[in-house]
This record gives structure tokens, C-alpha cells and sequence, in this order.
């Protein structure tokens, strides 16, 4: 299993049976995966926690993904799940999907892996896998799924492709799969989401041996987690840009995460962002824990998401800056996703948006 043409990372499995082997192939409807435009072009505040209610113990972190945002670089996805899902791979590109809350055993071609709340689960483009969920909280996923591959930034990585020592995290922080996982079983469904005229599409294929079959592999291409807790911010004396939050990109988008940490320590500085534009790009914000000390009043909470599209400036709510002096110490988490084409809305992200929140730097809107 390869990327890029045989030149670039990959692995070798040693599958007990065919890989290639397939007895049925159907269509597998997807859902809805349509988006609309953001217009008028507002910022926007959705409420992912009124997606799912108490139905989540019967849906699955695969086909139960609702559709909140998406454009042709990246789509992103929101589940509460409680079942096991089926077999699965996504081949129209990585996905990176984090972990609000819950746990699971993400059951993958390469092995097992554990997942528990802050990790973000990579899993390359075309991994077979599954997600059990354990224990009995619902498993709440923020499912970035990308047309390319998820990588760390660049910048971080030496020439050979080592963490460098200013990056904000090492390989000690990546956990692979530790022993094969093999699986007995035949005629079994695999479902498959790849390129199609609309974007995605999907299809169901039958295959004659289990694919868990690999009784061992060795290669630099693997699914891996990372926990969030395990990013060192990058404090300073004045007001470090976004950037120094990043801690994965994909083609034409950026995604980055703020954690608790140590605020600007200079006498006069102002902890909270200042207002900017961002011109190139959406900014969406995703709210996973603490406090987000420049959303104070806006309605933002945990389970939300914050949409900036580029066009608008945005910045702290009325009364944050003032707050915020003298703060040595930020207690936030929040998973960022910068887009550089537009963000489209999804039927999920419709379905929860506040309506409200373009008023609120205002205090005064259309209806008022
Ligand atoms: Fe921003």
C-alpha cells in the first residue's frame, strides 16, 4: 500500500488471503453529502450538540456522519455514536478524526488502535478499518475528511522527514497499531467511499476472505493517533499568530488547535486575538473544552462550531479584550480547520445553526 505513484510512503502487509479478491459489488447511497453556499456570507455559530439526540446508541461512526461543512478539499462530519460500525475505508482521502469524547477500538488492516477523548485518529487514504465504541458514553467524533493526505506541517519535519526539535510534538506523541489483528471470516461487507461525478459517492463490495487477514506489515504508511493533550503550546511575550497552533495540513487547508496554556506575558498585552481578516481563507472553529475567553458572550459553548468565512473580519466579543488583561493562563481547547476555498454548508450544519451569532460583535441584528 503506496502514495503518490510508488513515491512517497508506504507499507508492505502480508494478507493471509487475496486483497484483491471481490464477490458483489452494489452501490452504497451516501446520504446526504450536498452542500450550499454561505450566503448571504455571515459568520456563523452552529450547535453540533443538537444533531444527535437519544437515538446515538443506535448509529455508527461511519454511516451515521452528518455533513456540517464541506468544499472540494475537505469535508467535516459530526457523529455520536454508540454502535459498531461497519467495515470501511475511505479512498478519496485521509481522515482525521477527533475524539470530543467516548472511547473505542479503531479495528484497522494494520491492527488495533485505542481511542479516547483529544486523540486525533489518522487514518490514511484507503485503510480498511471499523470503530467499536467502549464503555458507555456516547462516542462523539469530529470527522475532518480530506481529497488528499494529513500530514504534520511541513515546516516541522527534517529533510528525511524527522520532527524537528521546535516542533510542537514527536514521535514518542504518535501511537500506531502494536500486533497484527486477524480476523476469521467469509463473504464479508466492506463498504468504500471514493471519487465520484458529484464529489463522493460509495460503493458495497463483497469480499470472500476477512480483511483482516495481515498476519504482519513493516512500512512508514499506518494509521496513528495523536492526543491533543500532548501538543506544547507555544506561548510569547506578545501575541503569537495561528500558526503556532497548527499541528496538521492537507491540500488547501490547515488544522490547528488551541489547548490550555500560558497567555502573552508581556505587562501590556492583550491575551485575547486581536480582530482580523482573513482574507485567504474560512476559519472554523471547533469547541471541545474549558473556556474560550474571546467567545464570552456569543452563545459559544462546548459542541460548537464557529464559522469565519474569509470576506469578514472577526475578533474578541464586546467586553473580552478588557477581560482578558491580566490573564496569565488560558484553560481552552479547540480544533481548528482553515480552508482556503470556500466552506459550503451541509444539511447538518444547517440544521443547527444558531442564526444569531453574525449579530453579535453588534448587539443589534435584522430581527431586533
Ligand atoms: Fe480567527
Amino acid at each position: 500500500m503506496g502514495e503518490e505513484g510508488f513515491s512517497s510512503d508506504s507499507s508492505l502487509l502480508y494478507h493471509r488471503g487475496v486483497p484483491s479478491a471481490i464477490v458483489d459489488a452494489t452501490v452504497w447511497e451516501l446520504g446526504d453529502v450536498a452542500t450550499t453556499p454561505n450566503v448571504p456570507l455571515v459568520p456563523r455559530h452552529l450547535k453540533l450538540h443538537d444533531l444527535f439526540g437519544e437515538d446515538w446508541k443506535a448509529v455508527d461512526a461511519v454511516t451515521g456522519r452528518r455533513l456540517v461543512l464541506g468544499n472540494a478539499d475537505v469535508r467535516i462530519f459530526y457523529v455520536v455514536a454508540g454502535e459498531t460500525s461497519p467495515l470501511y475505508r475511505n479512498a478519496v482521502g485521509d481522515e482525521c478524526v477527533y475524539v470530543e469524547s467516548g472511547t473505542a477500538v479503531v479495528e484497522t488492516v494494520f491492527g488495533a488502535l485505542d481511542a479516547r477523548q483529544g486523540d486525533y485518529v489518522i487514518l490514511p487514504r484507503a485503510t480498511t478499518h471499523r470503530w467499536i465504541p467502549t464503555g458507555s458514553d456516547p462516542l462523539r467524533l469530529y470527522a475532518i475528511e480530506a481529497n488528499s493526505h494529513i500530514a504534520p506541517p511541513e515546516r516541522y519535519l527534517s529533510r528525511y522527514g524527522q520532527l524537528l526539535e521546535h516542533a510542537p510534538y514527536c514521535e514518542r506523541d504518535l501511537h500506531g497499531p502494536t500486533e497484527p489483528l486477524l480476523v476469521d471470516g467469509t463473504d464479508v461487507e466492506v463498504l468504500v467511499k471514493h471519487r465520484g461525478s458529484t464529489g463522493v459517492a460509495g460503493t458495497r463490495y463483497v469480499v470472500p476472505t476477512h480483511p483482516f487477514d495481515v498476519v504482519g506489515w513493516d512500512g512508514c504508511l499506518y494509521p496513528y493517533t495523536f492526543n491533543i493533550g500532548d501538543f506544547e503550546p507555544i506561548p510569547g511575550r506578545v501575541h503569537q499568530p495561528p500558526p503556532v497552533h497548527q499541528v496538521f495540513e492537507g491540500d488547501n487547508f490547515v488544522i490547528c488547535n488551541f489547548v490550555p496554556r500560558k497567555v502573552d506575558y508581556h505587562p501590556l498585552s492583550i491575551p485575547v486575538p486581536y480582530y482580523h481578516a482573513n482574507v485567504d481563507s474560512d476559519e472554523i472553529m471547533f469547541y471541545c473544552g474549558g473556556n474560550y475567553e474571546a467567545r464570552k458572550g456569543s452563545g459559544i459553548g462546548q459542541g460548537s462550531i464557529s464559522v469565519h468565512p474569509g470576506g469578514h473580519s472577526h475578533g474578541p466579543q464586546p467586553g473580552a479584550m478588557e477581560r482578558s488583561i491580566g490573564a496569565e493562563f488560558f484553560d481552552e481547547l479547540a480544533v481548528m480547520v482553515d480552508t482556503f476555498r470556500p466552506l459550503e454548508l451541509g444539511e447538518g450544519g444547517r440544521a443547527v445553526d444558531d442564526g444569531t451569532y453574525a449579530w453579535s460583535w453588534s448587539g443589534r441584528g435584522p430581527a431586533s
